[in-house]
């Protein structure tokens, strides 16, 4: 039996890390705009509903899952739930364990990247004298879009991502402790200092300083007034359980991979608490009290609500800085692209281990290597995402990888690990060695209410009707107009609902359906791949096993 060779050195050293996976670019950039689309103060309550119900018992069972799996050697997905049950196919669901993670980490990197470029150029002092709509533009210069030309990037967009991925495999080639545990004990303390000093900057503003029309409280006030009307909207749960998923980093197989490298009878009720909490301030705290109220002071909440998406980080906070004069702006502009690359960069780390270990467990590649075929593959996966970023290849990853693998992984993992391996045994695994002690009814809630509440967000996600609206759709099939699925439901989705041009060329070029069919193609072929690589991992194993018997 392959035996656990690397572990974190420290507690602390775990739970940076375990947190660095979970703060991320989501925390900053997503969580705020999800929660401004989806009503401010409404988005809370579906949102805190969804990490008690289903967050915090996903983090307990791929904790669980990944100490478990790692006793045995296994530190990715495919090992461990092979190791669950008797059946064949346990270890091929595993696929998405690896798959996910590589296909998020080829364009989470991207973004990283710009972070990186935008340090850059704010200590350059590049944005000094723009206004709005020049720092905008700047954006589609930086990133070679709004041509219209398929193949039209920048030198500099990719300079910046070369150099993005290079670090992280940098990062990655030195291993559990050198590597991922020394990153997470410098970037976070970093990210929170930056963090915190933009948080209070920005509360202390006022309005007529600066040039500001509001006060920070304004925009602080629209995202905390709870609004109770929401809890009746599926869209808003919709929208609040996939903020979930993406900011826990559940449902991925990087928390399993992480906790692989925990001892036998390590805590996992408090680090997997400390670690999600943590995130949760992030998110709630430092993400909440950022981008919203500097935008919503200076721009006032109309435009936010009109103008909000993840974009906005690059595209708007810039220009908003200058206000504060050259020097502060530079500061800030350091703090907020500094904050999202120390943030972006423990999560892409995180991302990036479970693809290493697959193959240094399965194929016995050594970590250096592994980490160069690891970048390797992310390099040549980003190129779709990158050179035809704004014809949706980026969305496709987006949504194929970042939205609905996660849903599903987590759904049956959850099934796999509490249903067929035993929700006892699960229990036990959950519970040995913690620091605290789990109230009992979370059995329950993990044996029922988290599999339910999974099954209803993705069944939610597969029909999801037109613009969110349930109501009217619920009215239109009562009238028998049949029910309106919306584009981005996952039937809309999969049918190319809502394009009317299906052509792949027109005019002889290429159209965004081509694009957009080519890039799933592409990730199923990736999937695919994933899976050929498994059934050739495992083909060794029973010779394997055969001599543990004898052993016994
Ligand atoms: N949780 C990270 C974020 O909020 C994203 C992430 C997803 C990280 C999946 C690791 C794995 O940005």
């Amino acid at each position: 039996m392959a035996v656990q060779k690397e572990q974190w050195g420290s507690r602390i050293g775990l739970i940076l890390a375990m947190a660095g996976n979970a703060v991320g670019l989501g925390n900053f950039l997503r969580f705020p705009a999800q929660a401004v689309q989806n009503g401010g103060g409404a988005f809370i309550i579906p949102y805190i509903v969804s990490f008690v119900l289903m967050g915090i018992p996903l983090l307990w069972i791929e904790w669980a899952m990944g100490r478990f799996g790692g006793q045995l050697g296994h530190h990715s997905a495919p090992g461990m739930l092979n190791a669950l049950g008797k059946q064949k196919w346990l270890k091929y669901f595993g696929i998405f364990g690896i798959f996910t993670n590589l296909a998020i980490m080829s364009y989470y990197v991207y973004i990283e990247s710009w972070t990186l470029g935008y340090t850059w150029h704010s200590l350059a002092g590049t944005f000094n004298g723009m206004g709005m709509h020049e720092v905008s533009l700047y954006f589609d210069k930086y990133l070679g879009t709004g041509v219209g030309n398929f193949l039209n990037f920048s030198n500099q967009a990719i300079l910046f991502l070369v150099v993005t991925l290079a670090v992280n495999i940098w990062i990655l080639s030195r291993g559990i402790n050198k590597g991922i545990e020394l990153a997470g004990k410098i970037c976070m303390p970093l990210l929170f200092i930056f963090g915190i000093f933009l948080t209070i900057r920005v509360l202390t503003l006022d309005a007529g300083e600066n040039g500001a029309i509001n006060s920070a409280s304004v925009g602080l006030n629209f995202l905390w007034n709870p609004n109770f009307d929401s809890l009746y909207n599926p869209k808003v749960w919709l929208a609040a359980a996939g903020q979930v998923f993406f900011t826990l980093s559940v449902g991925m197989g990087c928390i399993q991979c992480y906790a692989a490298y925990l001892k036998k009878n390590d805590d996992i009720a408090l680090n997997s608490l400390t670690a999600g909490f943590t995130n949760e301030f992030v998110e709630i705290i430092l993400g909440g009290s950022i981008i919203i109220p500097i935008a919503v002071s200076y721009l006032g909440l109309d435009w936010i609500k009109a103008n909000v998406g993840f974009e906005m980080g690059f595209r708007t906070m810039p220009t908003l800085f200058q206000n504060w004069g050259p020097i502060l702006a530079a500061v800030a502009g350091l703090s907020w692209f500094g904050l999202l690359f120390f943030a972006g960069i423990t999560s892409s780390l995180a991302m990036g281990q479970p693809v290493m270990a697959f193959m240094e467990d399965n194929f016995k590649i050594k970590r250096g290597r592994s980490s160069l075929i690891l970048g390797a593959l992310v390099l040549l996966l980003s190129a779709p995402a990158v050179l035809f970023y704004e014809f949706g290849a980026f969305g496709e990853y987006d949504y194929w990888a970042g939205t609905f693998s996660l849903v599903l992984f987590a759904l049956g993992e959850t099934i796999i690990f509490v249903w067929m391996f035993g929700s006892n045994k699960a229990w036990k695994e959950i519970t040995r060695g913690a620091d605290v002690e789990i109230p009992k009814f979370f059995k329950f809630i993990i044996k029922y209410v988290t599999p339910v509440f999974l099954i209803a967000v993705f069944f939610g996600a597969t029909i999801k009707p037109e613009g969110g609206e349930w109501g009217t759709a619920l009215y239109s099939l009562s009238c028998g107009d049949g029910w309106p699925l919306a584009g981005d439901s996952l039937i809309g989705m999969v049918c190319n609902l809502g394009i009317n041009d299906t052509r792949w060329f027109v005019d002889g070029r290429p159209s965004t359906v081509f694009i957009k069919d080519i890039t799933r193609l592409l990730l199923l072929a990736v999937f695919i791949g994933v899976g050929i690589a498994i059934h050739f991992a495992f083909k060794k194993k029973p010779a394997k096993k055969a001599k543990r018997r004898i052993k016994k």
